[in-house]
């Protein structure tokens, strides 16, 4: 029996690892893929196949975690053996300016979801395994290390809409005996992390300032800390909690904390740039209330399911910097043959 996965959000960062993980792993993967003017799945096209064709194992499906029926439609189409709820606004700083979106989006997207899949399971008696993407954001001002047991205290409209979707999924899973897991994942990034965090930011920036095709960099607060780990290690800790014998909520985490001045100093050696010179702060990057230190506890996952990240802070880095310094050579050869580059980043997030 091939096993079916059905990916929220598989357009983002995390779905498009995961998809990866899975379909090496032999699965079929549906996701549901948001209607927009352009193309919004780039992040797929090394592992997209034209559907019509026998081989095809990855297969998308419109949808929106906003709009309940339409879930219900591809649930029963696809009929997963597992769905990975990983749709989200996910920007900590926009949810200041969209808190009802994103409440929408965030929490009461997942509970759509949820309740998607219990009339689904009532009905059918087919099961489906549940993964709830939560974030470290939930603990918020809470002290590091922040594991299982730290009290949640979020500090943006997008971490109470994530501690809202986290018990929603605890109390589906106890009222009504399904199998859903709430992985709890510290910052963890890659080469196709969003512009508009700020590992992305920082990396694309420096690259390109680099190059000659940028000036300056403007960031905000330099002194938050977080627990950066690699997106790729991050998405197997998804699929291990579903692999599970029983369900659970776990933290993922490397342990190790930086600050945004470290990842800049990281970034700025590995292209050889002192990033002082280049950096300017801009308020409105700051946030009306900010979580200063996230650093995570991870025992239970490693001990219960034997994850342990694979990427350290240093390859990290290392990998995003090199990535985005050949995207800067590709742009420098696009500039010098007439073509209008433009730099987003420093605009943004
Ligand atoms: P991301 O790159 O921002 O991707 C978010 C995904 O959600 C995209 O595919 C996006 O579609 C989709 N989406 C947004 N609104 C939607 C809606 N209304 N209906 C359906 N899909 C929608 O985020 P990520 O970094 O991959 O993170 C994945 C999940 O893990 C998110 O829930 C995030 O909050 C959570 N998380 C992330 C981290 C982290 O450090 N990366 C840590 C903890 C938790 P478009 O491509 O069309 O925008
Ligand atoms: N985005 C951004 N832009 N952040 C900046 C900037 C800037 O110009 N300057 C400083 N920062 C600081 C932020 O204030 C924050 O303290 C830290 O850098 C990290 O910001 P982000 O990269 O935007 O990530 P985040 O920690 O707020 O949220 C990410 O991680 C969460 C898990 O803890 C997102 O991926 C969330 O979706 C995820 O849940």
């Amino acid at each position: 029996m091939i096993k079916k996965a059905l990916i929220s959000g598989i357009t983002g960062q995390d779905g498009s690892f995961l998809a990866e993980f899975l379909l090496a792993k032999g699965y079929q993967v549906h996701g549901i893929v948001r209607r927009a003017s352009t193309f919004n799945t780039e992040r797929l096209d090394s592992i997209y196949a034209d559907p019509h064709e026998q081989s095809a194992r990855l297969y998308l499906h419109y949808g929106d975690v906003t709009d309940g029926s339409g879930l219900r439609h591809v649930i029963a189409k696809v009929q997963p053996h597992e769905i990975y709820n990983l749709a989200a606004q996910s920007h900590v700083r926009v949810s200041f300016d969209q808190p009802e979106y994103t409440g929408d989006v965030v929490a009461i997207g997942t509970l759509r979801l949820l309740d998607a899949v219990r009339d689904y399971i009532q009905n059918t008696g087919q099961q489906i395994r549940f993964y709830q993407a939560g974030s470290s954001e939930m603990f918020g001002a809470s002290k590091p290390p922040q594991s299982e047991a730290t009290p949640f205290y979020p500090r943006s409209p997008y971490a109470v809409s994530k501690v809202a979707a986290h018990w929603y999924a605890v109390n589906y899973r106890e009222a009504y005996g399904l199998f859903i897991s709430n992985g709890i994942l510290f910052n963890h990034e890659s080469e196709r992390r969003g512009e508009t965090f700020v590992t992305r930011k920082i990396t694309r920036a420096l690259a390109r300032i680099k190059l000659g095709l940028q000036q300056k960099l403007f960031l905000g607060n330099l002194d938050a800390r977080r627990d950066w780990g690699y997106a790729a290690d991050y998405v197997e800790a998804m699929w291990m909690m579903l692999d599970a014998a029983d369900p659970g909520d776990y933290v993922v985490a490397t342990g190790e904390s930086h600050s945004v001045r470290e990842f800049l100093e990281a970034a700025g050696d590995r292209c050889g740039l002192d990033w002082k010179s280049v950096v300017e702060t801009d308020p409105r990057y700051l946030r009306p209330t900010e979580v200063d230190y996230l650093m995570g506890d991870s025992s239970k996952i490693r001990k219960t399911l034997g994850w342990k990240p694979k990427v350290s802070f240093e390859e990290l880095v290392h990998l995003m910097v090199d990535h985005d310094l050949e995207l800067a050579l590709q742009e420098l050869t696009l500039a010098k043959a007439g073509h209008k580059v433009v730099v987003r980043g420093s605009s943004h997030g």
